[in-house]
């Protein structure tokens, strides 16, 4: 039994990989190896012989095991090892700005106010843009016959000769995204959804695709006061204006009641728009308390829960944000308006790092 322990206990040693511990495991310890044949005559032992002979292979079976997982083990880390060594990158070599890319307006303000949302709680919620008329108009209340599905200059995908199931449409507003996620997570909710949206319309305020924020908050006492303070805390910390003012008109959104309109402060010097000064107004948002008909098409019980909404136009708090006079320019991939507009890679926004260096 020495000897067997020796032998495989050398070879084991010795192996270089893991097909040769996988042949030393065969021959010992496999079906037919040395010490399972020796096992096997265990039975024409006498007992006597038998109680020595037992538990001696037996251990020597453990050992030998234990010695070829070792040997394993240490044959994978000798590996890694080696990897480690011979695969390298070199990370040093210094960034090429004048070549970098920059990132677009949208893109920067979508972040900023995902930053800002985020720390007031709210998590972001997306949805799909080719959406159903359900989902974008009947569930929020815009029923077959609502002026609003006109107003919308809606997109609708085409249907197949012959099937007459209503159309999917080219979402005209984030708001589908509501329902979306109140089926899924229904209440309470805290969600912003940002993100592209399609109007049949041109001109150098509007262009068939733009970009919407949709901003949702559902629990049991919600109420517009909490609507007042989370918008103003947006715009205070958006256009970086302590105690900017804000206005809020009485309006009408289908999925809103009451709705209202949000205006900020402005003012217009030698056609420069100011923001956060003056006596003027500028629109910025619609807003509202959610309406218990969108509350339980999205399968939440309007009698328990109640919520504020709000959607906002990026594009808008772009051109506002950074002075960017025509709405078409952002979809024009002009290379030059992208370096002047753009923003550097890198610069992600954050709260305490500063929103817009
Ligand atoms: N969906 C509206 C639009 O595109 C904007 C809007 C208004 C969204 C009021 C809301 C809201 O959530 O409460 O014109």
């Amino acid at each position: 039994m020495d000897d067997l322990k020796a032998k495989y206990l050398t070879q084991t040693a010795d192996a270089a990989d893991e097909s040769a511990l996988e042949a030393i495991r065969v021959a010992a310890v496999g079906k037919k190896g040395e010490i399972s044949l020796k096992m096997r005559e265990l039975g024409k032992m006498t007992p006597e012989q038998r109680q020595v002979a037992g538990p001696a292979l037996n251990a020597l079976k453990d050992e030998i095991n234990s010695a070829l997982a070792a040997k394993k083990a240490a044959l994978a880390d000798a590996a890694l090892d080696e990897r480690l060594r011979s695969e390298w990158l070199d990370v040093t070599l210094p960034g090429r700005p004048r070549r970098g890319g920059t990132l677009h307006p949208v893109s920067q303000v979508t972040e900023e106010v995902t930053a800002i949302f985020a720390e007031l709680g709210f998590s972001v919620a997306e949805g799909p843009r080719i959406e159903t008329d359900w989902h974008n108009f009947d569930a929020l209340n815009i029923p077959g016959h609502h002026p609003a599905r006109a107003e919308m200059d809606t997109f609708y995908m085409h249907r197949a000769e012959g099937d007459d199931r209503p159309p999917h449409v080219l979402r005209t507003h984030t708001s589908p995204v509501q329902i979306r996620t109140m089926e899924k997570a229904g209440a309470p909710l805290r969600i912003i959804c940002p993100g592209g949206v399609y109007r049949a319309d041109y001109d150098q305020t509007h262009t068939p695709m733009f970009h919407q924020v949709e901003g949702l908050a559902i629990d049991k006492d919600i109420s517009m006061a909490n609507l007042k303070w989370v918008l103003e805390e947006f715009f205070a910390a958006f256009f970086e204006i302590d105690g900017i003012k804000t206005r809020f008109r009485a309006s009408h959104f289908p999925f809103t009641e009451p709705s209202a309109e949000v205006d900020i402060q402005c003012s217009w010097v030698d056609g420069q728009l100011k923001i956060g000064e003056g006596d003027g107004w500028m629109e910025v948002l619609g807003s509202g308390m959610v309406h218990p008909k969108v509350l339980e098409a999205g399968g939440i019980d309007p009698y328990e829960y109640q919520g504020f909404a709000f959607g906002i136009g990026i594009d808008r708090l772009a051109m506002l944000k950074y002075g960017i006079p025509d709405l078409r320019a952002f979809f024009d991939s002009d290379l030059r308006w992208l370096r002047h507009y753009g923003f550097a890679a890198l610069d992600v926004p954050t709260l305490h790092g500063g929103l817009s260096r």
